[in-house]
């Protein structure tokens, strides 16, 4: 009903702005003096020793939030994290050892294929601890340790808030781990929380941008592909700006490391394909842009989302959004919200309704 969207069109539109306090509320709990505490998760310091690799095992966007902690903890603490798509991690021989940690991310704690690839990594490991949003749900009662997200209920089937408080988790369990397997220190720490602390505050004003979006997505509606590129952490996130769009816009929808495209991607690129580019990350800025240059010299309509101050060179992108001043690995907060918006808009644009696409359901419990 119209009341319980609160005067939003769409719950899909309400939970975006949701996000911020939905961060806060997720990671609030669980900063103890400027650093990670999962006390009251009763989650105990001895989960995290000894910790040789971790696998990710979920679903849809759970999945892709679990692609950004992988190439979080992999490059901030040097320990090796496989993503794994929970139906095919079921009927695969898992390489999973005692000392391996296997973390399950489900916003409803009931997709199925979730549900039994918990149960066989807990004959393999005790080291299993679920990412849940729903509280008592099958998942977070089969898993060893649960961290609950608190983003409240999700209506929309398309994942918004689910999936930042999903991320934020995993910011806090990469700073726990570093710690307790000494891979970072206190001081690098607590800075890291500290930016951690703000990304509601960063993302806020970015929400209340959405016109600029809006218009700009009038350019894609009539697309039949569009295309998501980034490296690193950007290429993780692209990989949840594709699904978000394709799911909503039935806009045939892809992500591809920038790098990659080159082997093949960029045969599709014709005169007006929008791509969205993300170049949030120092170490590979240059070539992220270059990489954009290939695909904007064959015609493509590219947004690029940077946190440069301007770009006027027009041989990079038609469409500049300037992402806030974060460290690199705190950028994605801030790009995801505008993916978000460019999938809804790009929804509301085409007369569809984003809170019911056709043919997915919000939580899947049948194989
Ligand atoms: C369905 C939903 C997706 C969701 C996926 C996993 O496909 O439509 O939005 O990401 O299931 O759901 P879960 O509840 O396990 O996160």
């Amino acid at each position: 009903t119209a009341a319980q969207k609160e005067g939003y069109p769409h719950y899909m539109l309400k939970e975006i702005h949701e996000q911020p306090a939905a961060i806060t509320r997720t990671i609030a709990p669980r900063i103890k003096n400027g650093l990670p505490d999962f006390t009251e998760d009763a989650i105990p310091d001895s989960f995290f020793e000894n910790c040789s690799d971790i696998t990710v095992v979920a679903c849809g966007t759970a999945m892709y939030a679990g692609m950004v902690g992988r190439t979080l903890i992999q490059s901030m603490l040097k320990i090796p994290v496989t993503v794994a798509i929970a139906s095919e991690f079921r009927y695969e021989e898992p390489v999973i050892g005692e000392n391996s940690m296997v973390i399950v991310v489900s916003q409803s704690g009931e997709t199925i294929d979730t549900l039994e690839a918990l149960r066989l990594a807990n004959k393999y490991t005790k080291k299993t601890l679920a990412i849940v949003n729903v509280k008592g749900s099958s998942i977070a009662r089969e898993s060893n340790y649960v961290l609950y997200t608190h983003a409240g209920p999700e209506i929309a089937v398309a994942s918004t808030k689910a999936y930042t408080v999903q991320v934020a988790s995993f910011y806090l369990l990469a700073c726990k781990l570093g710690l307790v397997l000494h891979k970072i220190d206190e001081t690098y720490a607590k800075d890291f929380i500290a930016t951690l602390q703000k990304v509601p505050d960063t993302i806020a004003p970015l929400i209340e941008q959405a016109d600029t979006i809006e218009q700009l997505t009038k350019r894609m509606i009539n697309a039949q592909n569009a295309f998501f590129i980034g490296r690193g952490l950007d290429y993780t996130l692209s990989m949840e700006g594709a699904l978000k769009l394709k799911e909503i816009s039935y806009i045939h929808a892809e992500a591809y490391a920038a790098g990659e495209l080159k082997h093949g991607t960029i045969a599709l690129i014709s005169e007006g394909v929008p791509v969205i580019a993300v170049a949030s990350q120092q170490h590979v800025y240059s070539k992220v842009i270059s990489n954009i240059r290939e695909v904007k010299a064959r015609g493509a309509y590219v947004i690029l989302l940077s946190k440069d101050q301007s770009i006027t060179d027009n041989s990079i992108c038609d469409v500049h959004l300037q992402l806030p001043d974060t460290p690199d690995a705190f950028a994605i907060f801030s790009a995801v919200v505008i993916f978000q918006l460019i999938a809804y808009y790009a929804s509301v644009g085409k007369g569809l309704n984003p809170d019911q696409p056709r043919n997915l359901a919000k939580s899947v419990t049948v194989e």
